[in-house]
């Protein structure tokens, strides 16, 4: 596997590649790797000839300077992971390299981005959309790969890739799970023995959601939902909605044939996890 942090080896690695006709299927990552990602390395060998990732905690997305602080980092371990997998090109750039300059372009989504993560993440979106619009045009993909588990930043991706433009297919794989339920995250790490006990009754309160909804309106269920999780002190919940599944937008009824997500963003300490649960 080749190793590369510049932003110019990269650029001329991929350049040849395209030169000579290859495929190339791309998954940007923020390293700490778990089998989440793994898949996703896989589905890209799969269908391309040429598999590129990228380990790069991007400062621009994080709101908050602890979290950026604090996130795993252990890219000699992700190298190996990779190299496993048959990954062919690991990218994994530093803050200086990618960033030589501030940034003046701002990225606004309109509606999709005043909601849920958007909403209490200012600035996320502008960060993800910087660094995955420049991972773009670096790495040329035909295809690239990413996680269901972050639902609205695959919205605004989409609407990255429509409103520039980019000429590649994005594709959404399905959440990977722990055994007891819990989705796997890069922040998973994070958790202290007795967080991670209860970090399951995350995934199990858009289940129990999931079931309300079927007898209940949505404000009765997610009641039920919210107060499930006031069982369990260590949890704080910072949002849980029922959102149409593409324009993200708060839904006040299901079962009008509009594609629903259930999604939920809560600390446990000051970790912060996410999940979702497609309809
Ligand atoms: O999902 C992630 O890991 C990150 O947001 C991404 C897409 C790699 C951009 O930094």
């Amino acid at each position: 596997m080749l190793h590369l942090s510049s932003i110019s080896d990269i650029r001329q690695q991929t350049e040849l590649l395209r030169r000579q006709g290859k495929r190339i299927g791309f998954v940007p990552t923020m390293g700490a790797l778990h089998e989440g990602h793994l898949t996703l390395v896989r589905a890209a060998r799969h269908q391309n000839d040429i598999t590129v990732c990228s380990v790069f905690v991007n400062p621009a997305q994080f709101n908050n300077p602890e979290d950026y602080r604090l996130y795993p980092r252990i890219l000699e371990k992700d190298a190996q992971m990779l190299a496993q997998e048959g990954c062919d090109i690991l990218f994994s750039p530093a803050a200086e390299e990618m960033y030589r300059q501030t940034p003046r372009l701002h990225f606004d989504f309109g509606e999709l981005e005043q909601v849920m993560e958007g909403a209490h993440r200012p600035g996320h979106f502008n960060g993800v959309a910087t660094v995955v619009s420049k991972l773009f045009h670096l790495v040329k993909p035909h295809q690239a790969f990413f996680g269901q588990k972050d639902l609205q930043q695959f919205a605004v991706i989409q609407q990255l890739v429509l409103d520039l433009s980019f000429d590649l297919e994005l594709v959404c794989y399905p959440i990977i799970r722990e055994e007891d339920g819990l989705a796997m995250s890069s922040r998973n790490r994070r958790l202290a023995p007795e967080q991670r006990a209860v970090a399951p009754r995350l995934y199990q309160a858009l289940q129990l959601l999931r079931e309300k909804l079927e007898t209940l309106p949505v404000p009765a269920a997610k009641q039920e939902a919210e107060a499930f999780l006031q069982r369990f002190p260590q949890i704080k919940l910072e949002y849980l909605e029922v959102v149409h599944a593409q324009t993200l937008q708060p839904l006040q009824e299901v079962g009008q044939g509009a594609p629903v997500a259930l999604c939920l963003a809560a600390f446990l300490g000051e970790v912060r996890l996410i999940d979702n649960l497609l309809l």
